[in-house]
């Protein structure tokens, strides 16, 4: 019934693999208000759509994808208020979602009046399944589909008062032959024809990610290769995680030259999601590469997330996840507890916690609660570094491996993990009310 991918490029030597890691951050592009929003249960309302905007801004996103104005109501009310109200930053760029139609791209350019600058994205789909079962079109047809849309774009931007990017995706990218890809793609190019001036990006979507990583790269590679009109072509991702592999095929990707990715908040959109960009970012931050995105206040984000997605952060959820940065078992509680104090003492040194990837506190987690919680699988570790936490008390060390046992005891008995106020009051019980 399944078969290996027959639509993967030419793997190749593949050099990029030999570089540890991305050198700078990419380019931005938050696509959480249509993507992500398209995806929910219940979509924003325009009053949840402008303040998730105003989150997307304070996190520092340069280009955000605020819809698909000419395909709804509230769409198209929220791109008009955020341009009447002067809601956006000089230095932020919107980007609006169209079809290749007439009546549509004239809707979006209406829906633009009064921005200064923006991203009108035009996409058609290219895949064999779409040819063949939804458009039922010949690969010309389907290329003439997204030259037609291109020269529409042409017509009304110069007819439009503002500042106009074009972007191409060729939808259901990774179910489309690449030598077709690249056709469709430079066929749109000598349309648009782009100069150092006046760039073009070329998005290209793993719309249903279909390949492992390296294959997805080696296609973003191979599309790199050979587009025409080179350093004018910003060629961006946007991958969704059906295989549960986003966040490695942007890291590939990216490896592979893409300057440009678009993704959500915490990974929401489409089916399982687009790439998140919240781990993508704190990757390039583990690994000391600037992100350009502001994760200090993480906590609030993702709380401001959670109410107006009415979607929840799973606990284990990279960096944003309650648990990600906890550790319940006597073996891992004891190595952070003297990596804690190993770093008290070697402040300069770089961060080198066991079990901890990055320093809580730098994305607004903090060590008590966050870090070291009790229950029957804790260690005297564990149990003794609460105590110095919250009590300031350090137990000798004749009484630690007994008192572990005793606090270990209740936990497994109530089949509960304890707070500090019940490990303290073990403590009491234990050696002062005797
Ligand atoms: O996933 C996808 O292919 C898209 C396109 C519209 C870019 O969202
Ligand atoms: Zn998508």
């Amino acid at each position: 019934k399944y078969e290996r991918g027959y639509f993967t490029a030419p793997v190749k030597s593949q050099k990029w693999m030999e570089k540890e890691y991305i050198d700078n951050a990419p380019t931005w592009c938050s696509v959480d208000l249509r993507d992500g929003n398209q995806a929910l249960i219940i979509p924003m309302s325009l009053e949840e759509k402008l303040e998730y905007f105003q989150l997307l801004v304070d996190v520092g996103f340069k280009e955000i994808e605020v819809g698909f104005p000419a395909a709804s109501e509230t769409e198209y009310t929220f791109l008009r208020t955020l341009i009447e109200e002067n809601l956006i930053p000089d230095d932020v760029t919107i980007q609006v979602l169209t079809q290749s139609r007439d009546h549509i791209i004239k809707k979006t350019f209406e829906s633009l009046r009064g921005a200064k600058k923006a991203v009108v994205h035009l996409y058609n789909s290219t895949s064999v399944a779409q040819r063949e079962q939804v458009f039922k079109k010949t690969e010309r047809e389907i290329i003439d589909i997204a030259v037609n849309g291109a020269k529409l774009l042409q017509k009304y931007a110069t007819e439009t008062e503002g500042n106009f990017q074009f972007q191409y995706s060729p939808e259901s990218f990774t179910g489309t032959e690449m030598e077709f890809a690249l056709e469709i793609c430079n066929e749109v190019l000598d349309v648009w024809k782009p100069t150092s001036e006046n760039k073009v990006i070329i998005n290209l979507p793993a719309t249903v990610s279909m390949s492992m990583p390296h294959v997805y790269a080696s296609q973003i590679e191979f599309m790199i290769d050979h587009l025409k009109y080179g350093e004018n072509v910003i060629v961006s991702l946007h991958p969704h995680n059906d295989r549960g592999t986003g966040v490695a095929d942007a890291e590939l990707g990216m490896l592979a030259g893409a300057k440009r990715v678009e993704g959500t908040l915490f990974g929401n959109g489409e089916r399982t999601g687009n790439v998140d960009i919240v781990t993508l970012a704190l990757n390039m931050f583990s690994h000391g590469v600037d992100p350009q995105l502001n994760f200090e206040k993480l906590p609030e984000i993702k709380r401001v997330y959670e109410r107006l997605t009415r979607m929840q952060v799973p606990m284990r959820h990279p960096y944003g996840g309650e648990l990600v940065f906890t550790a319940f078992s006597g073996s891992h509680q004891d190595a952070i507890a003297k990596g804690m104090k190993w770093r008290e003492e070697y402040t300069n040194r770089k961060w080198n916690v066991p079990y901890l990837l990055i320093d809580p506190l730098d994305i607004g987690r903090e060590y008590e609660g966050d870090i070291i919680r009790i229950n029957s699988q804790s260690g005297k570790g564990g149990i003794g570094y609460i105590l110095k936490q919250h009590y300031s008390l350090e137990l000798p060390p004749e009484m630690r491996e007994s008192f572990g046992y005793a606090v270990k005891d209740v936990s497994d008995k109530l089949h509960q993990e304890l707070q500090p106020e019940q490990i303290y009051q073990i403590f009491m019980k234990e050696y002062v009310n005797l």
